[in-house]
This record gives C-alpha cells, sequence and structure tokens, in this order.
C-alpha cells in the first residue's frame, strides 16, 4: 500500500488524540507523561501546524496512521529537528523508512535542508535501529538528560547529511 504524507485533516483526530495519549508514546518522544484533553490534543495539532520554523504531517497508508515533523527548522543553516510516531498495528511493516524517505525529500528540496537532526532514548532500541538504517550517525549520548516522570534517561543525539 502507498505511504503518503499529508496535511492533517477533522477525520485524524482520533488517531492523532490516541497517540498523544498514549503512554509509551509519550515516554519515546519525551513529552509530559499525563492525560491530554480534546481541547489540548487541538491546540497540539495546531501548533505544530502553525509553527512557522517547522512542519507536521500524517502519515497516510489507506488512512491515518501516524505522524512525521521537523521542528527548529533553520533556513540559514539549513538544519532541522526530526520526529516520527506510527501506531502499533502498522509498525514493522517498512511504514517508518518510507515516510522518513518522503520527509527527508521534502526537507531537503523544499526547506533546503543540509542536515537533519534527532534525539532518541537510549532505550528505545527500535528506532535507535531505523534510524541507523537510514544512515543516521550517533553524534554523542548525554548520560541522565531526559526525566520520564519515573527515571532520568540517557539521550542519544544523532544527524544525518541529505545528498
Ligand atoms: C520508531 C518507529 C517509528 C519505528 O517504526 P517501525 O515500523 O517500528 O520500524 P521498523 O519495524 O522498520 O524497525 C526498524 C528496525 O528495528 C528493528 N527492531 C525492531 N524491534 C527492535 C528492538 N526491540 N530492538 C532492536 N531493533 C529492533 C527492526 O528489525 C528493523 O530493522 P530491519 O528492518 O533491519 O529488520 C515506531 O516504532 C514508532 O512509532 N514508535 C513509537 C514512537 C517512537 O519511538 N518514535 C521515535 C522517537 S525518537
Amino acid at each position: 500500500m502507498n505511504v503518503t504524507l499529508r496535511a492533517p485533516e477533522k477525520t485524524d483526530f482520533s488517531v492523532l488524540a490516541a497517540l498523544r495519549n498514549d503512554a509509551a508514546v509519550q515516554r519515546q518522544l519525551m513529552i509530559e507523561p499525563r492525560q491530554y484533553s480534546p481541547a489540548q490534543v487541538r491546540a497540539w495539532i495546531r501548533r505544530r501546524t502553525g509553527d512557522a520554523k517547522g512542519a507536521f504531517w500524517v502519515i497516510d497508508r489507506g488512512g491515518p496512521c501516524g505522524f512525521v515533523q521537523l521542528t527548529q527548522v533553520d533556513r540559514e543553516r539549513g538544519t532541522a529537528d526530526l520526529g516520527i510516531c506510527l501506531v502499533r498495528a502498522v509498525r514493522g511493516k517498512g511504514v517508518a523508512a518510507e515516510a522518513m524517505g518522503l520527509l527527508e525529500a521534502h526537507a531537503k528540496k523544499k526547506l533546503r535542508c543540509k542536515t537533519l537532526t534527532l534525539r532518541v532514548l537510549s532505550v528505545n532500541h527500535r528506532a535507535i535501529a531505523l534510524y541507523g538504517k537510514l544512515k543516521f550517525r550517533i553524534l554523542e549520548t548525554k548520560r541522565r538528560h531526559h526525566f520520564d516522570g519515573a527515571h532520568w534517561r540517557d539521550v542519544v543525539f544523532m544527524e544525518k547529511a541529505l545528498r
């Protein structure tokens, strides 16, 4: 099935709200672990889509199945920070790699990005394996850099030069 990136629509709300409120996803994305009301989820989507230094897309594969985002787009330096999240049902099917390919192409062609950066918990082996496969390299690991509400976690900083 074809993977595309597109702007969020009203009908994506339940999928995005479920991801935003998934405790494991909250840990992995290093966002505050708590329940987000529908109004707070809508405010998050508005913030992300309205960010002049960012971009936010729904990953579509016969329906919404996750999102990718760029933040801190710096047009002078040609850098941006990326994030990705998929619903559980489509993990392990190559969707993440396809979505990342589309995101990289957009960042390079439309936003003139030369380098993409990201942060990932050192315990998120699956995401680190994905990024490694896509030729991101580890810049450094900051020890006990993020408090997830229960534990201080090591955070891996990675980057990829877009060619
Ligand atoms: C991170 C995420 C986008 C990856 O997508 P995915 O579809 O699960 O990725 P893949 O299945 O293609 O996995 C990537 C690689 O990790 C490997 N992998 C899977 N589980 C693993 C594990 N527990 N430990 C190590 N490697 C693992 C896979 O085998 C695969 O490698 P391969 O293609 O060579 O076999 C997805 O898991 C997700 O949305 N997770 C929740 C949010 C998240 O963590 N986002 C990233 C935050 S920085």
